[in-house]
């Protein structure tokens, strides 16, 4: 089985990126990362990328706060396939996938999310999870398709929400499960993709 070229798309500071890196790096998770795009210029991801690296590339988003322009995203798709991309990795990328990037990637694009799915979908979930009082938290990895955070499920991690938690130490908890869940579950979609 050939390792799966990696895509990695983030609008932050990029830890997960960072521990994708890592696992790969460690041998941990067989795969090569071709490309780190993101829609911020001076996002931390992208100067991790350089540490790497790894092929870093800005794409300007458009006018949209939410979505990338078609065309950005047209651009976006067409570096993915210029580097081989086999599975886009969306590590803290903000902006919600539209049909350009569905349509190039059909079940190839994993996202991770800070919460249990299908609970506290959208922006800042942790703070959702706190405000609900709800006595557990924590991440999904998902499928992307053209609906919100609701693409099949692929593993989850819970943490508990302690006393005394604000949104940064809650947020700082799911973070260190997201670091862990997400190498693992690329390595195995991609094994699950190559057995059918
Ligand atoms: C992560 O907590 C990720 O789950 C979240 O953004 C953060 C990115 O952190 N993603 C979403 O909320 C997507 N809807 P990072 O830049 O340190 O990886």
């Amino acid at each position: 089985m050939r390792p799966p070229r990696l895509g990695v798309l983030g609008s932050g500071k990029g830890s997960n990126y960072v521990a994708i890196a890592e696992a790969v790096r460690s041998g941990s998770l067989d795969a090569n990362i071709m490309l780190v795009a993101s829609d911020f210029p001076d996002a931390g991801i992208l100067t991790q990328a350089h540490a790497f690296g790894h092929h870093a590339l800005h794409i300007p988003p458009g006018p949209f706060r939410t979505k990338m322009s078609p065309e950005a995203e047209s651009r976006l798709v067409d570096a993915l396939h210029d580097a081989g991309t086999d599975l886009v990795i969306l590590a803290g990328f903000m902006r919600v996938i539209k049909e350009p990037l569905l349509r190039a990637f059909p079940n190839r694009i994993l996202n991770i999310h800070p919460s249990l799915l299908p609970a506290f979908k959208g922006l800042e979930a942790w703070k959702q999870a706190l405000e609900a009082g709800v006595p557990e938290a924590g991440c999904t990895v998902h499928l992307v398709d053209a609906q919100i955070d609701a693409g099949e499920i692929l593993a989850q991690a819970r943490v508990p929400v302690l006393p005394g938690d604000t949104a940064a130490t809650l947020h700082a908890r799911i973070q260190v499960e997201e670091h862990k869940i997400f190498p693992k579950v690329i390595g195995n979609y991609w094994r699950e993709l190559q057995s059918v």
